[in-house]
């Protein structure tokens, strides 16, 4: 028999040499190492053989297969690039890779960011974890303003909560740099509210601080203005009504032209204007207490929320689609 599986081996060796394409191969995989091929053939004649004889041709038969196999492997990769020699034709379309992409939100950001850094504005950080004297007394909220109350913001620890609203970046960035600023902030901000189709207790928010002598309320709109124009990629109007927030004197509730529908959709409540961001003039208590000289400078102050800009500019129903990475919806953005 060792004759016989010498002879064999030398058959293998002139076989691989001659098979050109992937369907030759196969071929050779079935002659040999297929359930009725020759090396199964013989190792079933195993059982017939002396004892002395078993090991030394159990030997020869595994190397047989192991070399099979090695060399269809390596002929089969030679090959796999073009199976069966055939022409390519490099005009062809390619198969479409599935790629994946940034998240909606993350888009929203990209997109704010490079529109602010047009206009000259740098990106400013803070932490998550705030303490209560940045995110509310520093920013000019009264000791018992409701705000601080358990019910809205999250408490880590007397002294420290999860931030409500970016706005104490203001404060840190005006502690750091002198004037003139020209800042924008965006993260992640925390609100103990009910979930539902407009609310999470986690949202994202972005901010923007101007300040320089001379600074004013339209300069305040024409920024705004411009970056509404920029994000919904289509002329927007805004309309500034009086509002109210501690950190800010006076204050406006921001609104902008629907940017879906010219006279009433559901998103706009038939109004034809929707509202987006709260701004103001920076108070003066805010600048005393970063030691900015409050006769010399006016600054401007203006945050919303990324989550409704992105819904507004999408037409989404639902707040909680962010969060649920279902990707049938993360896919079609
Ligand atoms: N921080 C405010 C909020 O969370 C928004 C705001 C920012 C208002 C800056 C005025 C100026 O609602």
């Amino acid at each position: 028999m060792e004759n016989e599986l010498n002879l064999l081996a030398a058959e293998i060796d002139k076989d691989f040499e001659t098979a050109t394409e992937s369907k030759a191969l196969e071929n050779l995989r079935i002659k040999y190492v297929g359930k009725k091929g020759a090396i199964s053939a013989y190792y079933e004649k195993m059982g017939k053989l002396s004892k002395e004889e078993r090991p030394k041709i159990g030997q020869l038969l595994n190397s047989l297969k192991n070399k099979v196999e090695s060399l269809l492997t390596e002929k089969l990769e030679k090959f796999s690039g073009n199976t069966n020699n055939e022409i390519i034709d490099f005009s062809m379309p390619g198969y479409k890779l599935p790629a994946g992409k940034y998240h909606l939100i993350s888009q929203t950001i990209r997109r704010i960011k490079e529109i602010f850094r047009t206009l000259n504005f740098d990106i400013a950080e803070g932490p998550e974890i705030e303490t209560e004297y940045y995110n509310f007394e520093a920013l000019n909220f009264p000791p018992h303003h409701p705000a601080r109350d358990m019910q809205d913001s999250f408490h880590i620890d007397k002294g420290h909560v999860l931030r409500t609203h970016t706005s104490p970046v203001q404060v840190r960035t005006m502690e750091k740099c002198k004037p003139p600023l020209k800042i924008i902030s965006i993260g992640k901000c925390y609100r103990n509210d009910p979930l539902d189709a407009s609310h999470l207790p986690m949202f994202q928010q972005i901010e923007g601080l101007m300040v320089d002598e001379d600074i004013n309320f339209s300069d305040l709109k024409g920024v705004l203005k411009i970056f509404f124009s920029e994000f919904f990629q289509k002329k927007t109007n805004i309309r500034l009504n009086p509002s109210f927030f501690p950190f800010t004197e006076p204050s406006a509730e921001v609104s902008v032209t629907c940017p879906i529908c010219q006279s009433g959709c559901p998103l706009c409540k038939k109004s034809g204007w929707i509202e987006l961001f709260g701004a103001g003039m920076v108070d003066p208590n805010v600048f005393r207490n970063v030691k900015y000289d409050s006769e010399k400078y006016t600054g401007f102050a203006f945050g919303g929320g990324i989550e409704r800009l992105t819904i507004i500019k999408h037409s989404i129903n639902d707040i909680r689609h962010f969060y649920e990475n279902d990707i049938r919806f993360l896919n079609q953005f």
